[in-house]
């Protein structure tokens, strides 16, 4: 048995010192993870490139049947070892599952590199939304959204965004973490629930859920790129394949039941993705943006939103205020997931301070993300790489850890949580002959896809 160090920095001893307050505090810090930028900008334009309803067909097929089992898998895989992402994939499946652990730390710290910077232009919009208005026009719009997605503001809220996810997890599991997603979650949910009854009594709503979610055309189904971006946004959205609902399981309860939170988190993510087209969609029908979100690319509901709103006047002001906020709390609470997979990992290896490390790891990321905050073509590769194949790929060896390279471990540990086996036996099942040719089959697709995008 190799001497690991666990965060408390005492060779060999499993557990981390720190708990979640509750069990509810663990799933609203999960749905945090998993509710992000993803979902409000992710869903609705990959939405909007062509996929259409074939999109949200595949989407819900592979959330449900894919990820949930993988989602369970990494959950296990956490609070079974109680060990960091970077040292759990060895205590459960011995050395040569060793490279598992860095892959995580990898796409971890190179989402949260671009992730960051995401934020920022979040962050900057509200502020802009707040203190200056609306741009008037679209060409307004776009002149904006070059001067915030680029040179010193980018940087500038980038490094914002990212000293400010380190304050929260400087301050540790119950005492930032957990707090930030009691108060956060609920909130977003008010805010985006608010929206959602504004979107409806828009003029253009019922022909924005035609257009972009309902639009039904079967060819969408075998479409590589539709396929592409059904899987990456399932395994972003969900953010299962990474590590980052490991790091958290590790700190929790031997008998919480996890199927159960799992699917409350699954359930959770979609919720808020759906909802979320249907407030972006209305807007972007309701005033003529169709053809500016089809173009999509990952800035555009950024210069469609505005634009759109600002036809409103003094409530679409209010509006774009609250949409904001909501995306800033959405982002938060998931970048802070991404900083405790390698934070926890450097404890649990190392037994460095907790604060010590988050700083450590900030200035690391940041530099990191500057290529990201200068150059919107960077980021969109990063998103491509970290956030498409690599964390797809981690959602596909996680299936191959727990199921089957250490399916007892599953059962046992499922069954402690004293969940039934009727429940935990068709997991187990999916785990081992859904998910991975499933995924390998979805990997495959989106690799193709993706290096004939950048190479025509
Ligand atoms: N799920 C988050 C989002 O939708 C991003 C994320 C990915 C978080 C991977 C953690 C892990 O924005």
């Amino acid at each position: 048995m190799p001497s690991f160090r666990s965060a408390t920095g005492q060779p060999g001893r499993g557990h981390p010192p720190e708990h979640w307050g509750s069990s509810l505090g663990f799933v609203l810090a999960a749905a945090g993870s998993a509710v992000g930028l993803g979902n409000l900008w992710g869903f609705a334009y990959r939405a909007s490139q062509g996929g259409g309803g074939a999109f949200v067909l595949l989407y819900l097929l592979i959330v449900l049947v894919v990820c949930l089992p993988v989602l369970v898998a990494e959950m296990v895989l956490g609070r079974s070892t109680g060990h960091a992402p970077l040292l759990a994939p060895i205590t459960a499946g011995g050395r040569r599952w060793a490279p598992l652990g860095w892959l995580y730390m990898a796409a971890a710290v190179g989402i949260l590199a671009y992730y960051a910077v995401l934020m920022g232009w979040t962050g900057r919009s509200l502020l802009h939304a707040l203190t200056a208005g609306l741009p008037a026009d679209m060409a307004a719009a776009e002149a904006y959204f070059a001067a915030i997605s680029s040179g010193g503001d980018a940087v500038v809220a980038h490094l914002l965004s990212l000293a400010l996810t380190g304050v929260v997890v400087a301050a540790g599991i119950r005492g930032g973490i957990e707090r930030l997603s009691r108060w956060g979650m609920p909130l977003l949910f008010l805010l985006l629930l608010g929206l959602l009854v504004w979107a409806l009594t828009l003029p253009g709503a019922a022909e924005g859920y035609r257009t972009f979610l309902l639009r039904w055309d079967p060819a969408k189904l075998t479409d590589p790129t539709t396929i592409r971006n059904a899987f990456t946004q399932a395994f972003f959205s969900i953010g299962t394949g990474i590590g980052a609902i490991l790091a958290y399981a590790a700190y929790l309860d031997r008998r919480s039941p996890i199927p159960r939170e799992a699917a409350c988190v699954v359930g959770m993510d979609t919720a808020v993705g759906l909802m979320a087209g249907c407030v972006t969609f209305p807007v972007v029908a309701s005033f003529g943006l169709g053809d500016v979100v089809s173009g999509s690319t990952v800035g555009t509901l950024f210069i469609a939103l505005p634009t759109g709103l600002a036809s409103l006047g003094a409530s679409g002001r209010v509006v774009a205020v609250l949409f904001f906020c909501l995306a800033y709390i959405a982002a938060i609470t998931s970048s802070v997931s991404l900083l405790e997979v390698p934070t926890s990992s450097l404890i649990d290896r190392l037994g460095l301070s907790r604060r010590f490390t988050v700083w450590l790891l900030v200035v690391l990321i940041a530099l990191l993300g500057l290529p990201s905050a200068l150059d919107v073509a960077v980021l969109e590769k990063m998103d491509a790489v970290f956030g498409g194949v690599v964390l797809i790929s981690g959602g596909l060896a996680m299936a191959l850890l727990l199921g089957w390279g250490a399916p007892s471990r599953f059962l046992a540990d499922l069954h402690q949580g004293g969940s039934p086996p009727a429940l935990v036996l068709p997991l187990l099942w999916a785990l081992r002959w859904v998910s991975p040719p499933a995924i390998t089959a979805g990997l495959v697709v989106s690799v193709v896809d993706l290096v004939r995008s950048w190479s025509g």
